[in-house]
């Protein structure tokens, strides 16, 4: 039998004539980036958006929520106390009311405090020339000598008036005093003696030996760098103004104030009334041209003057936890020296972020004006404040009104340029019937009045730990300290 014979044609063929004779070499085909099949490409691209798109949800969602949290906190801060310990809120007010309303006695910690500097701050500067003066009971007020005087006294009685920055003493001839204060009395300290406190270290003298007195400048305070609404103010910078602050609770401002020394601020008592007693919801926020909330500076004391009330001795002092770091945009005010002889008619400066006209709203920058200052017996008369001036006011503005503080000043500085070239706080914001009304000028608490007070809570307070037990903490042998005052708003403000 025969194969097939298409098997047989096939076996007979050479194996080589089966194949081309110039075979193109075969591409092979590897796998690679651009060769991927379409529709996996789109795949991928499409989870990668649906991934993207769901972060960027979560991003959004939580900026919302962390956004809608803090203004929520701020809200119920605004309104309530938070009681940590028994996780309770209490309203407000009931915070330093007197009476305890979280289990422990939470909301009556840290309060402010009243004080009555009852007697005489031992030592003052006075006059245009800050000449040193110490008391003496019975023997009264008496200038010091330069005889026998010393660094050491120099650093001493500096502390005592509440600074501790770089004292400088200088001898000023007793002939180019003031008349009235060229005849004595005089003192001196005994050769030898470091003693503190600095009156403790006197001994009475008829005149000064080497003919000369003490002047002290204690702090670095009241130079500015540069110098070339408050209703009618006009915009001014921080750097013009370095110690003005604004005094924040629950982030929003509610008045100004003064650096005096790096740790302490000085402002108005009625700011701190009602629900505002509460220490440790208090931020001072400084160095900012435009008022902002973050930074602010945390509070460890708020002293009110004992006596304050109907708008009268409507001063306080707030200690800062921490000392703000002295700069171009952070510098403390001087205080002045007892009689600084300002006359009416003497051109001042207030600065604030408070109201732009009467019913208006906070100016976000920081204004001042110059005006200048009202003689008390003008101010008394019948026809503009009358009884109500008390000798613990002044008043500065113009009686046909048009310039003035207003709401939100309050606290804030009152300020005068002395020939030496250094500002002075002469007045702190206080009240006025409407703001830059005619005939009703802005009241400022006076300054050279409260000196004395001011010198003592310093004084007092320059060592202590933070408020803890409110009041019953400061008990010096020779001044009181009352609980908070019972005086609600005055009226007027
Ligand atoms: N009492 C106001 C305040 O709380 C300040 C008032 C000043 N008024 C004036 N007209 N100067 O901010």
């Amino acid at each position: 039998m025969y194969p097939c014979g298409s098997l047989q044609t096939d076996s007979q063929l050479p194996i080589e004539s089966a194949q081309p004779l110039n075979p193109r070499k075969q591409q092979v085909l590897r796998p690679g980036r651009h060769r991927q099949p379409m529709t996996a490409s789109r795949n991928t691209t499409s989870k990668r958006r649906r991934v993207l798109l769901t972060v960027l949800t979560v991003i959004v969602v939580l900026g919302i929520l962390v956004t809608a949290g803090y203004f929520i906190k701020q809200l119920i801060d605004s309104k309530y106390f938070f009681c940590k310990r028994s996780f309770k809120f209490i309203p407000l007010d009931k915070a330093c009311d007197g009476t305890s309303d979280c289990t422990d006695g939470e909301d009556e910690v840290t309060c402010v405090s009243s004080f009555i500097a009852n007697s005489t701050f031992p030592v003052r500067l006075v006059t245009q020339s800050n000449v040193l003066q110490v008391y003496n009971q019975g023997a009264g007020w008496r200038s010091v000598c330069s005889d026998d005087w010393t660094e050491k006294h120099t650093v001493t009685t500096c502390k005592q008036l509440g600074y501790t920055n770089e004292p400088l003493s200088r001898r000023l001839s007793v002939q180019a005093l003031v008349s009235s204060m060229r005849t004595g009395p005089f003192t001196a300290v005994r050769s030898g003696t470091q003693s503190t406190p600095i009156q403790t270290a006197t001994i009475d003298r008829k005149d000064c030996k080497n003919g000369h007195v003490i002047s002290l400048i204690c702090s670095d305070c009241g130079q500015v760098g540069s110098q070339d609404r408050i209703v009618g103010g006009v915009d001014a910078v921080i750097e013009d103004w370095p110690w003005q602050v604004s005094l924040q609770q629950s982030g929003g401002h509610t008045c100004g104030g003064s650096l005096v020394s790096p740790r302490w601020v000085v402002s108005a008592a009625h700011c701190f009334t009602g629900s505002k007693k509460e220490v440790s919801r208090w931020r001072v926020v400084s160095g900012k041209t435009y008022m902002g909330t973050l930074g602010g500076s945390y509070v460890d004391r708020i002293v009110l003057n004992g006596k304050y009330g109907n708008n009268d001795y409507d001063i306080a002092m707030i200690r800062l936890s921490s000392p703000v770091n002295i700069g171009d945009t952070r510098r403390p005010v001087c205080l002045p020296p007892k009689d600084l002889g300002l006359t009416a008619g003497v051109g001042l400066v207030v600065t604030g972020w408070g109201y732009l006209e009467e019913k208006g709203r906070v100016s976000s920058s920081l204004q001042k004006a110059g005006i200048p200052l009202i003689s008390s017996d003008k101010c008394s008369s019948p026809s503009v404040y009358g009884s109500a001036i008390t000798p613990r006011m002044l008043c500065a503005g113009f009686l046909e009104g048009k310039v003035d503080a207003c709401q939100g000043d309050s606290g804030g500085p009152l300020v005068y340029m002395s020939p030496s070239g250094s500002w002075q706080l002469v007045g702190v914001v206080s009240w006025g019937v409407g703001c830059a009304r005619e005939g009703r000028p802005g009241v400022y608490s006076n300054v050279d009045m409260l000196l004395n007070w001011i010198h003592t809570v310093m004084e007092v307070m320059r060592d202590r730990a933070p408020n803890k037990t409110n009041t019953k903490t400061i008990k010096p042998h020779d001044w009181h300290d009352i609980s908070q005052n019972k005086d609600g708003w005055g009226g007027r403000f």
